[in-house]
């Protein structure tokens, strides 16, 4: 395992949507490994291995006990509600911006050990893996702004958004 340089946004893997895995293999199974320590040496609450240069469908997520998702391949495959909060990004480091989401999904993908798995999250979890979705399609959060107005400064926040934001979705 190793922490990994995150990418900043103006790199343009970030701007391409990523492949999709054919078989998870001992590389893949690195790879994932690579997205857990980086995430949490960030920290942060979901990583894309786009942002670490890789142009890959795989992406790992914090779960609200601290669990760690390990998705190849992740999908929405069922939806409900919206949440409207802020968010922010480890490859837009120091700034949020106001982002509406779906409150719950369930997203389908496969594990680390290759197995077809569906996870249903809600809140900051669901944020952040609806988030970390994006990346594998090329989408910032900055893309997705309720208002270009939102795009803040984490410092500029109320101090229970900040932690908010920082929870919820530094992906
Ligand atoms: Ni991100």
């Amino acid at each position: 395992m190793a922490v990994r340089p995150i990418l900043n946004f103006d790199q343009p893997v970030l701007r391409e949507k990523a492949k999709r895995v054919g078989r998870v293999d001992t590389s893949i199974q690195r790879l994932i490994d690579d997205l857990a320590e980086t995430m949490l040496a960030a920290p942060g609450a979901g990583l894309a291995a786009p942002q670490i240069g890789v142009p890959l469908r795989v992406c790992v997520v914090k779960g609200d006990d601290n669990q760690i998702w390990a998705l190849v391949n992740p999908e929405v495959v069922k939806h409900d509600g919206v949440q409207v909060g802020y968010e922010g990004c480890l490859s837009y480091p120091g700034w949020v911006g106001e982002v509406a989401r779906y409150e719950t999904v369930v997203v389908k993908g496969r594990s680390r050990r290759g197995k077809e798995v569906r996870i249903k999250s809600s809140g900051f979890t669901a944020r952040a893996f609806q988030h970390e979705i994006d990346h594998l399609d090329g989408v910032l959060f900055t893309d997705r702004l309720t208002n270009i107005d939102t795009l803040k400064r984490i410092e500029e926040l109320e101090t229970d958004q900040q932690e908010a934001a920082v929870a919820a979705a530094s992906g």
